[in-house]
């Protein structure tokens, strides 16, 4: 079974690949970028020209992409069954043409149609992307130049090949780029096309726990769903997502770049700090104890030794502290929960912290706040207007959340 993408990995989740295989030495290499491109969660059909068939086998590709490989105009000759090369031109998300030979870089910038593949590019609706693969000589020919200059002036996205042995002995540039590159390239184009692409968000989530003794902490009952489903959302949306995460039991969700693993909100704030001034969003959804115990053991409290009472000291507000040092390109916005309908005191903390909104949920609502998987909030802005949402599951009202953020906030 092919290894999941890591989480700092770009992913293709989703994807429709149509991968054209010409006829060059580097057509191997195509078994390991369609297994690449599978294992980044991307669909994949293949279609090969004539040459590339003599190069590798159909059914090595077809294996590795779980789907029959188009190599020819028909199917069935005796039966009058086509392949219909405008269809897959529609279906697909990319055409990426892996590796790309001299000649078909020039029947794409001739309009050639003498094959599958070509007619296929000739059909496309779909963005294309080239990987050159040949001899120096052969890529440093001014016909090969200037057939790379029309296609990209076409908007053909063309991946440089890099530089090495090459199949002819030479040495020199001409290599097709590696699998990884070339899957790296792909997913980050279509990153950029998301809509939190190139925004940094920090995301606080979780309770924190404010140890009384080696072993007794004071906490709240937070289990940071809503943090962690907001991030899942950023993330796939193409923000660049870092997670401040108190104790909790969830894994990181897909995409989410970084991590931080935190206890108190001493820690927290430390953390909070250190990443604050590069950030476009903070979004401050941890529930952090806003005291912790004066003193704490570092042994066990046992019967007989225990306290009679705790002397508390207040936590740093760490929102209040992002919001100090906020900057006028900076978005800044903090969650709420109440016990009552906790308007008044949701608006302000809108002002003293500076916020550009507050997302209150209050605990009169079933099913909303604390450990549930499903919430109900409101969200309040500066200007005073503000926006209910229905109960739903935690992720959906992230969904919403991240869509009304970027549509009112964003200038
Ligand atoms: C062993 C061998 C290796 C080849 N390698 C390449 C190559 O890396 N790049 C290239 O442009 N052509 C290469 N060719 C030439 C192409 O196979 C030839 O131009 C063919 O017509 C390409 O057809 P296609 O573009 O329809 O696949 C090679 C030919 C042979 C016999």
């Amino acid at each position: 079974m092919p290894l999941a993408p890591s989480p700092s990995e770009l992913t293709l989740t989703g994807r429709r690949i149509v991968l054209g295989i010409t006829g060059s030495i580097a057509a191997y290499k195509s078994a390991l970028l369609a297994r690449e491109l599978r294992r980044r969660g991307a669909e994949v059909r293949v279609v090969m020209t004539p040459g590339a068939t003599e190069f590798i086998t159909p059914l090595t590709l077809a294996t590795l992409v779980d789907h029959p490989v188009h190599s020819d105009f028909t199917e069935d000759q005796d039966a009058g069954v086509w392949t219909n090369h405008v269809e897959l031109g529609i279906w697909g998300d990319l055409i990426l043409v892996a590796p790309a030979t001299a000649n078909t870089l020039a029947a794409m910038v001739h309009g050639g149609c003498d094959n599958l593949l070509q007619a296929v590019l000739l059909s496309a609706r779909c963005p294309v992307a080239v990987a050159p693969a040949m001899d120096l000589d052969m890529y440093t020919h001014d016909a090969t130049q200037a057939n790379l200059k029309t296609l990209a002036d076409r908007g053909v996205d063309v991946i440089d090949p890099g530089t090495g042995p090459l199949a002819s002995g030479l040495v020199g540039k001409g290599r097709m780029a590696e699998p990884e590159e070339i899957a790296d390239h792909v997913a980050a184009r279509f990153a950029a096309e998301l809509p939190w692409s190139g925004k940094r968000v920090v995301i606080t989530a979780g309770p924190t726990h404010e140890p009384l003794d080696a072993v007794r902490f004071l906490g709240n009952r937070s289990s940071g769903k809503m943090g962690f489903a907001l991030a899942e959302v950023f993330a796939k949306q193409g923000a660049d997502v870092t997670l401040v995460a108190g104790p909790v039991a969830l894994s990181t969700p897909d995409r989410v770049r970084r991590r931080i693993d935190v206890e108190t909100a001493v820690e927290m704030d430390e953390a909070v700090k250190g990443l604050w001034g590069d950030m476009d969003w903070g979004i401050a959804c941890a529930a952090v104890s806003d005291f912790r115990p004066a003193q704490t053991s570092n042994d066990k409290w046992h019967r007989g030794e225990v306290p009679s009472a705790v002397e508390l000291t207040e936590n740093p507000d760490i929102l209040k502290g992002m919001g100090e040092a906020k900057q006028p390109q900076q978005k800044l916005v903090g969650f709420a929960l109440e016990t009552d309908s906790g308007e008044q005191s949701a608006m302000g903390k809108l002002e003293r912290k500076n916020l550009d909104a507050i997302v209150l949920n209050t605990l009169m609502d079933d099913g909303a706040g604390f450990g549930h998987d499903t919430n109900k909030v409101r969200v309040l802005f500066q200007d005073g207007k503000s926006v209910s949402f229905e109960l739903k599951s935690k992720y959906e009202v992230a969904c919403d959340l991240v869509e009304l953020w970027r549509t009112t906030i964003t200038p």
